[in-house]
């Protein structure tokens, strides 16, 4: 006998800990059952038995339910701001600064604000926490090898001095990759880092219902220094930001209010 969508959720939340039931549902219900027909699996029971009992499948179901799509310097005019104008104020005041990187990905982005930063501070004064909830993202961003599709809008300054070209590869400097600090982390159910003087958690919170996104905002607002700044993604603008003591400042761009 088959079993329902909601017997399924909890089956996968029992087995790899991952919350189906904040992500919204008709979308991931769409990706979820296109992804059992690709498997030839006729219902959710059989699709469970198959990834239960075959780690490779089970990966692919983690990858592909998590969409790991990022890019170096993603929305390169929301880059800018940050270049011309959020982080200079934060380091007018900061010395050293605190940033986290939330559902980092593959690590495009938490090496992009790093190369970024370097044009402020020195490398080794430069530490940026990476997070996400895929293990296999994870480790593709701890090795750092990217294929050109990912470098379009990574600035040429950068591509030169940060990245050795090897057959079709591109792979990123030592010294960036020392900046960083890659750890596994579920934004719906992981305590959060605090005093962060910027976070970036961009184009994973379009995925959760409204009410994992209302969480979600309170948990990052409280995880920011008490001026600091939440960059999230451009189809992620916040509705009413002051219900989670956060400001715009500029779009994309929100300061916690003291
Ligand atoms: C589309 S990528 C965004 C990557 C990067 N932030 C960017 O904007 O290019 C979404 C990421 O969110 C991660 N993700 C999904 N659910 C998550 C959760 N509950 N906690 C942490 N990360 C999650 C996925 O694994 C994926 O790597």
């Amino acid at each position: 006998m088959g079993w329902t969508y909601e017997q399924f959720k909890q089956a996968i939340l029992d087995l790899i800990n991952i919350d189906l039931s904040s992500y919204k549902e008709r979308q991931m219900k769409r990706r979820i059952d296109s992804l059992i027909n690709r498997n030839g699996c006729d219902n959710y029971k059989d699709y469970y038995d198959l990834i239960n009992n075959n780690k490779e499948k089970l990966l692919q179901f983690v990858n592909y339910i998590t969409i790991n799509v990022s890019e170096f310097f993603r929305n390169p005019a929301q880059w800018e701001t940050l270049e011309k104008n959020i982080l200079p104020q934060i380091l007018e005041k900061y010395k050293k600064i605190k940033i986290w990187s939330a559902a980092c990905s593959t690590g495009e982005e938490p090496y992009s604000v790093v190369m970024l930063l370097s044009k402020f501070l020195p490398l080794s004064s430069i530490r940026v926490l990476a997070t996400d909830i895929d293990m296999d993202a994870l480790e593709k961003a701890r090795k750092g090898i990217y294929a050109d599709n990912s470098l379009g809008a990574l600035p040429k300054e950068f591509l030169h001095r940060y990245f050795t070209h090897r057959e079709n590869s591109y792979i990123i400097a030592p010294e960036v990759k020392s900046c960083v600090d890659f750890a596994q982390h579920d934004l719906l159910q992981d305590p959060f880092p605090d005093n962060c003087h910027l976070i970036l958690c961009r184009n994973v919170i379009i995925y959760f219902t409204e009410e994992a996104k209302a969480k979600l905002y309170n948990k990052l607002s409280n995880a920011l220094h008490p001026d600091g700044i939440l960059f999230v993604g451009s189809t992620e603008q916040i509705i009413m930001p002051q219900r989670y003591n956060l400001k715009p400042v500029k779009a994309f761009f929100y300061r916690r209010m003291q």
